[in-house]
């Protein structure tokens, strides 16, 4: 039987983060990981490997772009990180540029893998190697507002009291400043939320400043990307239909085109198999509409 491989590119603390999520989960047969830097790589392969006797039999290397020939999934988390202060555009520029580089060398080995990106800004980044690629959007996929939402459900789970897994409530758009939260679709067991707009409020400002949080007191984000990366990967590698909010190109959703934001898709071992039809309030459109106007802006300021 084919051995299931991910391959990782960009060892900083997101990409081993999720390098070692994954091999925790033993999500893989087979773990490589690649980054500019092949000495961090080996040490952080090699820290992988001497924990192997505590886990399962995944195979885990520092390796070189060929090893993507057969991957399964190629996570890209190579790239600037933000500082404190940056937002996750002033980040665009730096990451173009490493990325056209990278894109080039995973498609020379690999024509039928998954792309999923996670390097900001991830929207723009995960349409730039969607058109580098030439491969279908179904297959690159970005971690889009996976994380957001997982922050929104856990943030309305605390102020009920509610186990965050029981929370169905989501976060569509830019996975950055512009993105909105989805209040007229979320509940709990199909029960309708009760908060003030007052509450409302203070919980997604803190979903969306949440990185920025983050930043200021230890300088990165990278336990909860790295779960949500391992999410998506489940969800492709076992088939399973999940619904999670990627960042995928939009083809007339909500009458928004070519731009990759976030929105729920069905994902599977095709990747995203298809968008949810969702039916938005007017005020909702209207954001969603600006945090679009926003990244197509970013989009065209690209040489693609
Ligand atoms: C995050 O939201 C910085 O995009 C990263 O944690």
């Amino acid at each position: 039987m084919k051995k299931t491989r991910i391959v990782v590119i960009g060892v900083g603390a997101v990409g081993s983060t999720t390098a070692y999520t994954l091999l925790l989960r033993e999500r893989a047969d087979e773990l490589v990981l690649i980054d500019a830097n092949k000495e961090k790589a080996a040490g952080d392969a090699l820290d992988m490997n001497h924990g192997l006797p505590f886990l399962g039999r995944t195979k885990v290397w520092a390796g070189t772009y060929e090893d993507c020939r057969d991957a399964d999934i190629v996570v890209v988390t190579a790239g600037a990180a933000q500082k404190p202060g940056e937002s996750r555009i002033d980040l665009l520029k730096r990451n173009v540029g490493i990325f056209d580089s990278i894109i080039g060398e995973v498609t020379k080995y690999n024509s039928n893998g998954i792309l999923l990106i996670a390097t900001n800004p991830v929207d723009v980044m995960s349409y730039f190697s969607w058109k580098k690629s030439n491969w279908p959007a179904s297959r690159v996929i970005g971690s889009g507002t996976v994380l957001d939402s997982a922050r929104f459900r856990y943030l309305i789970g605390e102020q009920l009291g509610i186990d965050a897994r029981s929370v169905h409530a989501q976060i569509v758009g830019e996975h950055g400043d512009s993105e909105l939260p989805l209040w007229s679709l979320a509940n709990v067991a199909g029960t309708e939320l009760n908060f003030d707009e007052e509450e409302k409020a203070s919980i997604f400002t803190n979903t969306r400043d949440a990185a920025y949080q983050i930043i200021e007191a230890k300088g990165a984000t990278y336990y909860a990307i790295g779960l949500a990366l391992d999410r998506i990967c489940t969800a492709i590698l076992k088939d399973e239909g999940a619904v999670l909010n990627v960042s995928t190109l939009l083809e007339g959703q909500q009458g928004l085109s070519d731009v990759y934001l976030g929105v729920p898709c069905i994902v599977d071992r095709q990747g995203v198999r298809r968008t949810m039809d969702i039916e938005l309030s007017d005020k909702e459109l209207e954001q969603l509409r600006q945090s679009s106007a926003k990244l197509k802006g970013l989009i065209a300021s690209l040489e693609l």
